[in-house]
């Protein structure tokens, strides 16, 4: 026989890394008043502290007035670690919204991105996770950046979920590109060994069979091992969709029911819902899939939109966003840090969800439009502001 080919095992690429003129991470990127950049070796930087400004109730939430990188660096000074990072940076769009500007060179917009990153990346607990939000003009750039920092064995998904879509090209014969109807969320977790429970989401319309229905208990895959005898059928080929021992058992609870002189199963699976049923129509065994409001959750997210224009922020995002972000993603008791907070969306959600929060925003809209949020969801919170030298770039 001829001799086989040694096999050579395949080569372990580097993952490919993302590359901009000035990439410099020991260099901050700082924005000042008038909108200008400046970038500051990270070591050369004082270390301010942040004053308490305002307590309301418990003090259990905290808002930090501030460039986020002095907030970021303030918690990583203390300790705090965070179990869910939801944020939604500028995107790069290179306009200038009414309570913030979003017009950065795109090398310079990374490299303000990057530090921050690794800040939140240090942040999170081991069963941390990271949720950014952003659209077609970054999220590519962002990703390699992500897997570079988090490792891409960390990478989760990317959500695409919808937004508003302007239909001015209606008027055109030809157009450059369609309209964009999505934005898109990179998941990351911290450790690769992180496993989210089961996700598992309303459904808009509630259940599609509210009785429950009888569903075909024989399916195609082939195991001989689950062709036994059931109801007096065995079959000759596919498999039986459950092992032996439970099929019986959900056969045994159908007769129960048949017993019992209720005529309505949904009720008599009511006083136990663990209970399945199994049962034979004609030449057909059948098992009962009860009524469902919830569906697994998969990455399109369209029942919802993204942005919601309650606030007077143009890029407010939508409570039902929030609410499925920090469902999927954190447990009641967590802590939800959003460090671009914008209109605090993430602070509202996370109060009404049982989490505790911090969130921190440069802008005035910390006082104008955060602020007052939490008091809404009857949650109380600290309001603290960076102080000294680099206080005036906390306001504007
Ligand atoms: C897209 S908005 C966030 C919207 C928010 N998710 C909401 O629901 O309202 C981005 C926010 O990040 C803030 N921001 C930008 N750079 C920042 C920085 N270096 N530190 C803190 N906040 C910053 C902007 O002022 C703006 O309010």
């Amino acid at each position: 026989m001829p001799e086989q080919p040694a096999r050579r095992a395949a080569p372990r690429l580097e993952p490919p890394r993302l590359d901009w003129p000035d990439r410099d991470p020991d260099r901050v990127v700082l924005i000042d008043e008038d909108g200008a950049a400046e970038r500051r070796p990270a070591g050369e930087l004082p270390k301010p502290e942040l004053i308490e400004i305002a307590r309301h109730g418990d003090g259990a939430g905290l808002l930090l007035w501030a460039d986020n990188h002095f907030g970021l660096d303030w918690l990583l000074r203390r300790g705090t670690t965070v179990d869910l990072i939801y944020t939604d940076p500028p995107f790069n769009t290179g306009r200038r919204f009414e309570h913030y500007d979003d017009r950065l060179e795109v090398g310079l917009y990374l490299s303000l991105l990057e530090t921050r990153l690794v800040q939140m990346r240090d942040l999170l607990s081991a069963r941390g996770t990271l949720v950014i939000h952003l659209d077609d003009r970054v999220v590519h750039h962002v990703r390699l950046l992500l897997d570079e920092l988090f490792g891409p064995e960390n990478f989760r998904n990317s959500v695409v979920v919808k937004r508003i879509t302007k239909n001015l090209q209606h008027q055109f014969q030809q157009v450059q590109a369609l309209p964009v109807a999505h934005d898109l969320m990179l998941v990351y977790s911290r450790d690769p060994s992180r496993r989210y429970p089961k996700p598992l989401v309303p459904k808009p319309n509630g259940p599609a069979h509210p009785e429950g229905y009888w569903k075909d208990f024989w399916s195609t895959a082939d195991r001989p091992t689950m062709r036994y005898e059931l109801l007096g059928i065995t079959p000759a080929k596919g498999q039986w969709k459950w092992r032996r021992s439970r099929a019986e058992q959900a056969v045994a609870n159908y007769l129960e029911f048949t017993a019992s002189g209720h005529d309505r199963l949904l009720d008599w699976w009511r006083r136990d819902e663990t209970r399945e049923f199994v049962r034979r129509r004609g030449e057909k065994v059948y098992h009962w899939v009860p009524p469902s409001d919830t569906r697994f959750a998969d990455t399109l997210w369209d029942e919802f939109c993204a942005y919601s224009f309650r606030r007077d922020f143009p890029t407010e995002k939508s409570e039902p966003l929030l609410e499925r972000v920090i469902r999927l993603y954190s447990e009641p008791g967590d802590t939800v840090l959003d460090p671009f907070a914008g209109s605090g969306t993430t602070g509202a959600m996370a109060a009404r969800l049982g989490r505790r929060w911090v969130l921190i925003e440069r802008g005035e809209q910390a006082l104008t439009h955060i602020a007052p949020r939490p008091a809404e969801a009857g949650a109380g919170y600290r309001l603290c502001r960076a102080q000294g030298e680099l206080g005036t770039l906390a306001a504007r």
